[in-house]
């Protein structure tokens, strides 16, 4: 593994690290174990760098972590988050009031057994409550000792200045692969110019970019990825034809679709780190290899053409997810 520093002050972390896996797992099950083996895969590959969310499972991801990770607690830093809320009725929501920061905080310090997370992040940006009062109710979950370093998702570059401002970001959270590169117009050069890191989920774009998605048939029945616009049979065609190319050039690399995808989000800049999702210790293998994958200068320029700008069909969430973005 190789390690990277988040933000000016921030901690060193895995390059590569770990998200959630797209599939939910449920307590004492045979998919929980599978679940362990891929944490416990991560870790032994020098993975440090692992991320949940109170909204993950029903707040079972966050369980199902922190006790794959407790004989090793010491090793690893724990990201997890608040304020992204799905209301029974399929509606998003979204909470920035201190109260309900300070209130979460310590849901999640008590659901995970834990003395302190590691870096907190504010899941969406709540459009009710000025940006400076929420973060500067996690500014005092940091002098409680309860948080050691605070991050904001998917903010637009105005409201990341503005939070900065209020209290020193290590990292912004937002969607990045080859994919949706939208970021790069804005956002990701303020986090170079802030000093802020850049965790970048969704990096292998869902799974899109994994090669592994022809059709809409190749997604679980149960899993949400359906309704996303970019799996949408006539958007999923169009998307499938640039993974094409991705996958002709994996190829002479010896390596698969996900690491070229990796290794070229890696090449944007040292301050990103990639968190790719998976349940699947042999993926975990795959996803930390991409480390020493280094692509030359001519076909990064290749694969900036293929996935130029607009050139990914389909928007990036569903309608009500999509206005809770880049606020
Ligand atoms: N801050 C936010 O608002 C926000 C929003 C969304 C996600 N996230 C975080 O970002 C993480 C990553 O995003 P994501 O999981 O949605 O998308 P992703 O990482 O782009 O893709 C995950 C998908 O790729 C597959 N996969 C992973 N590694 C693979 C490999 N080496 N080869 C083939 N397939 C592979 C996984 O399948 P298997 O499970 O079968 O391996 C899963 O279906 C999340 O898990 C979460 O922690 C944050």
């Amino acid at each position: 593994m190789k390690y990277r520093r988040l933000g000016r002050n921030g901690p060193k972390v895995s390059a590569i690290s770990m998200g959630r896996g797209a599939t939910p797992v449920r307590f004492d099950t045979p998919e929980e174990a599978e679940f362990n083996a891929a944490i416990h895969r991560a870790l032994d590959l020098g993975i440090t760098m692992f991320d949940s969310s109170d909204a993950y499972w029903g707040t079972r991801h966050e369980v199902l972590l922190a006790r794959a990770l407790k004989a090793r607690r010491n090793e690893v830093l724990i990201t997890t988050k608040f304020g992204n809320i799905d209301l029974p009725d399929g509606k998003k929501a979204t909470n920035g009031r201190p109260e309900y920061v300070h209130q979460c905080c310590d849901e999640s310090l008590k659901r995970m057994g834990l003395d302190v997370i590691d870096m907190y992040f504010f899941h969406r940006v709540d459009p009710n409550v000025p940006i400076e009062e929420t973060v500067g109710a996690m500014s005092e979950l940091i002098s409680r000792g309860k948080v050691r370093f605070i991050g904001i998702c998917e903010a637009s570059a105005k409201t990341l200045r503005r939070a900065h401002g209020e209290h020193p970001l290590t990292a912004l959270q937002t969607e990045y692969s080859l994919w949706f590169r939208d970021v790069e117009k804005d956002i990701l050069p303020a986090c170079k110019e802030l000093g802020i890191g850049y965790i970048a989920y969704a990096p292998l774009g869902r799974g899109l970019l994994t090669g592994r998605i022809k059709s809409v048939d190749d997604i679980p029945e149960n899993d949400r990825r359906r309704r996303h616009p970019r799996f949408h049979p006539e958007n999923l065609a169009k998307n499938v034809k640039l993974v094409a190319e991705l996958e002709a050039m994996a190829k002479s690399y010896e390596a698969t679709p996900a690491q070229l995808a990796l290794a070229w989000i890696l090449a944007r800049w040292e301050g990103i780190v990639p968190i790719p999702g998976t349940n699947n210790a042999k993926n975990v293998e795959l996803n930390a290899a991409a480390v020493d994958l280094s692509v030359n200068a001519k076909d990064v320029a290749r694969l900036n053409e293929i996935f130029a700008f607009g050139a990914g069909a389909g928007e990036r969430y569903m309608p009500n997810a999509l206005k809770g973005v880049g606020i």
